[in-house]
């Protein structure tokens, strides 16, 4: 080529999450049973939709408005039953004008971040979802900014490192929240949040905050919504629906853009955002047509509270088995459906140090070759070998920005029978890995 391609952000993106399946797919091929644990989709973990909404679904499929584009903000009466939704909690008060749709929410990840200036900088969470971190750190060319989260106090967020980063960052413009969090599964509480909106203030930031699992939570905690909290600092409500109903395969999530007024940049971000949609034209339509219905049918709020029950049970089911092993960091989870566990210091080796056993022969020695990779981070070979010795799928916690060595998992099993094996075999796996 006579020029360079690719700018530097290009190589800040990476999706561990689905580049781990490419080794499971390996094994599978030669006959193996795969548990997958990488991926927050409960339709692929058999998470059946109920046939009420699947009939709300074939009616709109039945209307020819359905199969024209819509507003290119998004369907107005959609975003005047989510207006009023977020008016009803009693904090900032939003118009439908305010509200902007999506492919999904990784579409509104990557071109949020796009639009800024690359010396524009939003401070994330470590462990990070990397949809975010990638596309931050891509907009930046520079790797992702991160504040942390500490595993030794329920995975809630490190305020001090998070104050002291923006304090001396002046290229930090804003914070991002994701609350109930991927990859931990902790809610956090209201004082935490009340401290991100005052940092926010302190040094004119905005807040961004994923709550695409602000309705999944379980055993007794209940996250705030942004609306609740923000008062009058701006920001970003990011909502979706592909966990809540779930409807990952629809590509549908949306955007709030709270307390526009009070910053003349962050309007123009805002009227940016709603401009690079103009010129796609529009988000996914049938959903955005379904979502109100779905939602205002008398059926849904007993179908979530049972769906989280299910989630709450089975977090107390890991609980019981991962809780007491010693060499990890284990903390009980309230919201989302994930949980990331951590090795404690010292009892992970340099990788290819330590070794399950295997008994078959072929996907020892794949493991054997995935084990050469130079740089190996020692969690990725511990998510190595779990997968070659007991065929459980997680995902590495190094590849969630984070020094952390650890693994994230799902709490998706539907059949509880196989959740107990599946996490019976993970502690099998750590305990031969590390005690031999
Ligand atoms: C925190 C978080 N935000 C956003 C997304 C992306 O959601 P969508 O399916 O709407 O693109 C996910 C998906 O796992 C997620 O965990």
């Amino acid at each position: 080529m006579r020029q360079t391609l690719l700018r530097e952000g290009a190589n800040e993106l990476s999706y561990e999450i689905r580049g781990i399946v490419k080794k499971a797919e390996q094994l599978q091929a030669m006959g193996l049973p795969i548990y997958w644990e990488n991926i927050g989709d409960p339709i692929q973990k058999n998470n059946q939709v109920p046939q009420w909404m699947k009939d709300i679904v074939m009616a709109l499929l039945q209307d020819n408005n359905t199969y024209g584009y819509c507003h290119s903000k998004g369907v107005l009466a959609t975003r005047e039953f989510l207006a009023a939704e977020t008016n009803a909690l009693g904090g900032v008060q939003i118009t439908p004008d305010d509200i902007l749709f999506f492919n999904g929410l990784g579409d509104a990840i990557g071109k949020i971040y796009q639009y800024l200036r690359p010396t524009a900088r939003i401070i994330g969470p470590s462990p990070a979802y990397s949809t975010h971190s990638s596309a931050e750190a891509a907009h930046a060319n520079h790797h992702p900014l991160t504040y942390k989260l500490d595993p030794d106090n329920h995975w809630y967020p490190d305020m001090d490192d998070l104050y002291q980063k923006v304090k001396y960052n002046p290229n930090i413009v804003g914070i991002l929240i994701i609350n109930p969090d991927n990859p931990t599964g902790m809610v956090y509480p209201p004082e935490i949040l009340r401290r991100f909106v005052e940092i926010a203030r302190e040094f004119s930031l905005f807040l961004i905050s994923d709550e695409i699992y602000l309705n999944i939570h379980y055993n007794g905690q209940t996250p705030l919504a942004l609306a609740q909290f923000i008062q009058d600092v701006p920001g970003i409500a990011m909502r979706g629906i592909s966990k809540e109903i779930p409807w990952p395969g629809a590509r549908c999530g949306w955007v709030e853009y709270y307390n526009r007024q009070v910053d003349a940049q962050f309007a123009q971000l805002c009227n940016t955002l709603d401009n690079a949609k103009m010129i796609e034209v529009c988000a996914t339509k049938l959903p955005q047509l379904a979502l109100p219905l779905i939602k205002q049918d008398p059926r849904y709020a007993p179908y979530r509270m049972a769906e989280n029950a299910k989630i709450g049970r089975r977090s107390k089911i890991i609980a019981d088995i991962l809780g007491g092993v010693p060499a990890i960091k284990f903390n009980e989870t309230f919201g989302a459906f994930y949980n990331t566990i951590i090795f404690r210091e010292g009892t992970l080796r340099p990788s290819g140090q330590q070794r399950m056993h295997i008994a078959h022969k072929g996907a020892a020695d794949l493991l054997g070759q995935w084990l050469q990779a130079p740089n190996l981070a020692p969690d990725k070979a511990f998510v190595y070998n779990l997968l070659a010795a007991k065929g459980v799928c997680v995902v590495p916690i190094s590849s969630f920005c984070s020094d952390l060595q650890g693994f994230r998992v799902t709490l998706l099993e539907e059949d509880e029978a196989l959740l107990t094996h599946i996490f019976t075999s993970i502690r099998a796996g750590i305990e031969e890995y590390i005690y031999g």
